[in-house]
């Protein structure tokens, strides 16, 4: 009798544990919630929007801008803001590593938090502050709503090295951008869904350059124009990743079935068995594109979360509190 008592009481002990652990309260996932400023800045996320419209307006190509600066956090160190921090003597920031350099945004990042600052000083994190931006920009650009879960903690690290092998560069293959998606738990087709990003936005010829000699996979009409783009302005050249780059659509996806990918790590999606039925499943069906953006935007922003002293709330998003 006493042994089903002592069995029964572990058992129960190991259900708890396991319901604290899938609501995220015990191990290493630190709790985040939809209404975690619900009683220290209720108007947050409304702040937030409110600056990323009026940016949005004055200049549409910044909804991209703020979808990467998002990406770039969240992959190096995990989503923590460390994008944000400058360089400072004796140390160069991720945000002056070559991947980095050619980031947009800050300045409407800097905006937002000083108006959170002015209503709720020390309150609402800038990695919070990033994860909004980013899903406003996106639904600005009319793209998909996600509720973004907050409570993350900003990085006090910020070294231009954490981002050499972060950040995936322009030439990856399927298999080599699989193999970095995988590490951080992404599937297959959380990882085509996120490429679908590139339906907003430009890259310059620095990083595409090298797709000009693809011409079994590249469309001869785009290759000319690309071309011409970089002889004319070499590296700085810029091209949009889609036709409607200020558009969050399918475009980038029909694009790819056209062998118009911008990027090698574009075209690849569409060239490889291991995701082209993926490609031809977003290229066709925008709703279901849009449900696995949002799947993969939810993983996405809580990639390794700092919990307690490991992190702050930074008062300037540029600088670490302590410094
Ligand atoms: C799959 C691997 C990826 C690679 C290899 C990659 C690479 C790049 C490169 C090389 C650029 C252009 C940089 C320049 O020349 O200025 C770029 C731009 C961009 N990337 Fe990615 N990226 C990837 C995934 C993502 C993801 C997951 C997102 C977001 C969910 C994203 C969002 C963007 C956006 C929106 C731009 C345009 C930024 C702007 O116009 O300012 N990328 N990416």
């Amino acid at each position: 009798m006493a042994k089903t008592t002592m069995s029964a009481a572990k058992n129960l002990v190991r259900l708890l544990v396991l319901v604290q652990v899938s609501l995220g309260l015990l191990g290493g996932v630190a709790a985040l919630s939809f209404d975690y400023y619900g009683m220290t800045c209720p108007f947050a996320e409304m702040m937030v929007r409110s600056v990323v419209y009026d940016a949005l307006m004055k200049d549409p190509t910044l909804a991209g801008s703020l979808l990467r600066l998002h990406f770039h956090d969240c992959f190096v160190q995990g989503c923590d803001a460390s994008v944000l921090i400058d360089s400072a003597d004796g140390n160069t920031a991720e945000k002056d590593a070559q991947a980095n350099l050619t980031l947009r945004g800050f300045e409407v990042i800097d905006r937002i938090k000083e108006l959170l600052e002015s209503q709720c000083p020390g309150v609402v994190s800038c990695a919070d502050v990033l994860a909004l931006a980013a899903r406003d920009a996106v639904l600005l650009a009319r793209g998909p709503y996600y509720g973004v879960p907050l409570g993350r903690r900003d990085g006090t690290r910020s070294v231009d090295s954490d981002t050499f092998t972060a950040l995936p560069p322009a030439f990856f293959n399927v298999t080599m951008l699989m193999k970095l998606f995988g590490s951080h738990g992404f599937t297959v087709q959380d990882m085509v869904a996120l490429s679908g990003g590139h339906t907003l936005g430009v890259a310059h010829c620095a990083n595409f350059k090298g797709r000009l000699a693809e011409t079994d996979t590249l469309d001869a009409a785009l290759g000319s124009s690309l071309g011409a783009t970089c002889t004319a302005n070499g590296d700085a050249g810029v091209a949009t990743f889609d036709r409607t780059s200020t558009s969050f659509d399918t475009v980038y996806f029909r694009e790819l079935q056209m062998r118009r990918g911008l990027l090698s790590s574009d075209q690849t999606l569409f060239e490889s068995p291991e995701t082209r039925g993926i490609v031809n499943m977003f290229a066709m069906n925008q709703a279901y594109f849009f449900y696995a953006f949002q799947q993969g935007m939810l993983k996405m922003g809580q990639l390794d979360l700092k919990e307690g002293d490991d992190g702050e709330i930074r008062h300037t998003c540029r600088v670490i509190n302590s410094s």
